[in-house]
């Protein structure tokens, strides 16, 4: 029941590539309603029928529909019956499929751009008025020159006469701009005028919805099978291990590996919460010696990384196997994960970094996965989170990378080195809770350099090691700013880093975003 209830209301975003794509799913969301997106060339009649979305967006693309093969919408997409918002390179293959023309035009507009509205519309309803000049952002060579027909204007802009189209009795509308991003300063509003009036989506998928919805597919998929998850201390595992315990009870067994290179007082935190807090069945392997053992003198990242990321899967699959196996493992992959992103520059991506997860192991141990939190982003798994009672200690906390303080620490790993890098980090993260500035930053953490410097302490010679400092503003991790701390910050974090962790006698901070550095060092 709870299920169709929840689900009655869907929105099919159709992916033709734009970079923004997926901040249409988040505006839609944020307005109550579910949604999903998905590349052009999935998008059948069958699957449509599958979906039954209330209402279809066409997302932007870098693509022009004047060149040959290049994407368009599946004709079904225009026959469903449902009300069709085109968006950029969307609104362009809208007007193409329906017999209008789109031409290239010297007038390129890029960034900031005024729409003067020209008529009245349903998705700009109570925000856009007629003769009002509308700042819009905009990213375009091609525009549309004719109109299908049914269609009329509504909107123009310099470089686009066309830049806001509409044929109501289809509830077939179309805009230039791009309304999912914060540059168009009244874009999530149009967008809703869309999904809740134009397409009569109520607005009513909430978390606690969710919530229930979740943990009744979680028991109709694992039956009376056994499910096991690894715990991380991170915010998505430990949302995974308590919903799956309010669906499955003793069903799901958590399993905690220790690696020793986890950040102070980690391991014991989680072990409280989950053991003694929820009463979730959790095995705690203290895996430090196996660990540190295979790294012993590995230096390369990628080494570490892979060292590490087959490692973990070892002491799983045995702590698994320690509680009489298991028929589903359970992880946390978020949306962005999932989403099937149309790229058009062809060949394989470039590995950055070898990410550690529990890849491989589903295949090694035969089990199928549970991944309750496939659909949501991260800030939304937050939500769940605190809606599943989730202490905000834990719900707030900072991304921590699977391989650890692996990572943190280029060269060699020592038990000595990561005493002292754990220190400092410590010391840090509680300097800036102290300031209040641990949920204003994506992201923080020490890093220990393999590099001496000399300083004077107390009238003698030093000869540490140099500590760097970083911290970054993101939305996803995807790209990231530098944190601008003020001087005093910075300067008392330091001070009592190196008067309080031995070992370090110089601090840095790190002004490097991403790109086109990355967040971790290594
Ligand atoms: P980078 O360093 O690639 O990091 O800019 C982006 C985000 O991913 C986190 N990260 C990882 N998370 N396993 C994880 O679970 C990993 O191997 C891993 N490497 C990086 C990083 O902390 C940041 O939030």
């Amino acid at each position: 029941m709870a299920e169709d209830v929840i689900m009655s209301d869907r929105i099919l975003i159709i992916d033709f590539g734009s970079q923004v794509t997926q901040l249409i799913a988040r505006r839609v969301r944020e307005s109550g309603v579910y949604c999903e997106v998905h590349p052009f060339n999935k998008v059948t009649g069958e699957s449509l029928a599958a979906f039954a979305p209330k209402a279809i967006i066409l997302s932007g693309g870098p693509a022009s529909v004047l060149d040959i093969d290049t994407p368009r919408a599946a004709d079904e997409v225009f026959d469903f019956g449902v009300p069709v918002l085109g968006i950029c390179y969307g609104q362009q293959t809208m007007v193409e499929q329906l017999g209008g023309e789109v031409q290239t035009s010297d007038h390129r507009e890029f960034g900031r751009a005024q729409v003067r509205v020209t008529e009245e519309c349903a998705i700009f309803d109570g925000i856009w008025h007629v003769g009002a000049e509308e700042q819009v952002w905009m990213s375009h060579g091609d525009r549309v020159v004719r109109l299908p027909e049914g269609f009329r204007v509504v909107g123009t802009s310099d470089g686009a006469p066309y830049a806001a189209i509409a044929n109501d009795e289809r509830c077939f509308y179309a805009v230039q701009f791009h309304p999912e991003v914060v540059h168009t300063p009244h874009g999530a509003e149009l967008l809703k005028n869309f999904t809740h009036g134009v397409a009569g989506c109520r607005g009513d998928w909430t978390m606690a919805a969710f919530r229930e919805q979740e943990i009744a597919k979680v028991r109709k998929q694992v039956g009376d099978g056994r499910v096991i998850c690894g715990l991380s201390g991170g915010v998505d595992s430990s949302v995974v291990a308590v919903l799956l315990h309010e669906a499955i009870g003793d069903q799901l067994t958590c399993v905690f590996v220790d690696t020793g290179m986890m950040r102070m007082g980690e391991a014991d935190e989680v072990v409280k919460l989950f053991r003694d807090h929820y009463n979730i069945s959790l095995v705690h392997r203290d895996a430090t010696d196996l660990f540190l053992g295979k790294l012993d003198g590995v230096s390369d990242p990628e080494q570490k990384r892979k060292i590490i990321g087959a490692t973990f899967i070892d002491v799983f699959d045995e702590e698994a196997n320690n509680v009489g196996g298991a028929d589903f493992l359970a992880q946390g992959t978020l949306y962005p994960d999932v989403i099937e992103s149309v790229s058009f520059h062809g060949g394989p991506s470039v590995t950055i970094k070898s990410h550690h997860n529990v890849g491989g192991l589903p295949e090694r141990m035969n089990m199928a996965l549970v991944e309750p939190l496939r659909e949501l982003f991260k800030d939304e798994v937050r939500e769940l989170g605190r809606e599943l009672g989730l202490p905000e200690s834990f719900v707030g906390r900072h991304p921590f990378p699977g391989p650890g303080l692996a990572i943190r620490m280029p060269g060699d790993i020592t038990r000595e080195k990561l005493d002292i890098l754990r220190k400092a980090d410590a010391i840090y993260l509680e300097e800036i809770r102290n300031a209040g500035l641990y949920d204003k930053i994506w992201q923080a953490f020490a890093v220990l350099l393999p590099v001496q410097t000399v300083g004077v302490m107390g009238d003698a010679r030093t000869y540490d090691n140099v500590c760097a400092l970083r911290a970054v503003t993101s939305t996803d991790g995807m790209t990231a700013d530098f944190y601008h701390y003020d001087m005093e910050f910075l300067g008392r974090a330091a001070n009592r880093i190196i008067n309080e962790v031995r070992g370090i006698n110089r601090v840095v901070y790190d002004i490097t975003s991403k790109p086109p550095g990355t967040i971790e060092w290594e």
